[in-house]
């Protein structure tokens, strides 16, 4: 892992967009796995933002999202689709066939998870994998002792998630669909990049967990210690909790590839 600690939420995101938009003009045919949540809205703002200066060209990137709720219709104001056509793929040039989200109004999930899989494999894999981090350590939504070599599948969501994402849906528990389709966390460990982003105080002590603690099942984001390609990007409250801040400080003063990235 090489691990970023940022000044704040602000210049997280903008690193986050950067690392983004550095993938798409590189390799203007990216396959990008993408994420959602809070903390990727001022990402992908950013990023729209990013795309409109540049300009940035989106038309031959294909995306991947992780996860999506069982249940919800693409057009409903919930469900995973819907927020990746309102907060980033509206506002940049992606053709909407070059987006996949997993359908979560599927008559069998348990296909979709499967094609879903096959699609990624088609597309010849993840270049570049986004991800946040929920407050159990879930990624995606690979909830707490889900297998760490876990593929595409259909999860149960732990009570945990419900009550952290109960805020999207009128703070009611009960309105927050209990089941959803996510990549695997072997799933994510194949991408190529594995960029994970966190913010926030309330996030600090899995963040230590993620970062520092065993790779457990238990906190399914310590997977990422695993792979071999991982930025994590934090802002000061997030990295709060890590008992390794000097190291990581030194990394970041001299790592030549840190260095590089950081003075861009
Ligand atoms: C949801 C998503 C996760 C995401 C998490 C973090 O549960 N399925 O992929 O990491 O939200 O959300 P937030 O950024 O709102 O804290």
């Amino acid at each position: 892992m090489k691990i970023v600690i940022c000044s704040d939420a602000a210049q997280t995101r903008r690193l986050a967009a950067q690392v983004l938009a550095q993938q798409v003009k590189s390799k203007p045919t990216s396959v990008l796995g993408l994420a959602t949540g809070r903390t990727m809205e001022a990402i992908y703002a950013q990023l729209a933002e990013t795309a409109q200066q540049q300009p940035l060209d989106f038309s031959r990137v294909t995306t991947f999202n992780l996860d999506e709720y069982i249940g919800l219709t693409a057009d409903h104001p919930q469900s995973y689709r819907y927020y990746m056509q309102t907060h980033l793929f509206q506002l940049i040039n992606i053709p909407v066939v070059n987006t996949h989200v997993p359908d979560g109004a599927a008559v069998d999930v348990e296909a979709e998870a499967q094609s879903y899989e096959g699609r990624i494999a088609q597309a010849g894999g993840i270049d570049l994998q986004l991800l946040g981090l929920g407050e159990n350590g879930h990624i995606g939504f690979n909830e707490p002792l889900s297998a760490l070599n876990s593929r595409t599948h259909v999860v149960t969501l732990a009570q945990a998630t419900l009550r952290q994402n109960a805020g999207m849906f009128n703070n009611d528990m009960e309105q927050v669909p209990a089941r959803a389709l996510t990549m695997g966390t072997g799933t994510i460990l194949d991408a190529r990049e594995a960029l994970l982003v966190v913010t926030g105080e309330a996030k600090a002590d899995i963040v230590a967990r993620v970062i520092e603690g065993p790779v457990s099942a238990l906190v399914p984001g310590s997977a990422l210690q695993l792979h071999p390609h991982c930025l994590v990007l934090l802002d000061e409250a997030a990295a709060s909790r890590l008992t390794q801040r000097e190291a990581i400080l030194w990394q970041m003063q001299h790592d030549p590839e840190l260095r590089t990235f950081l003075s861009a």
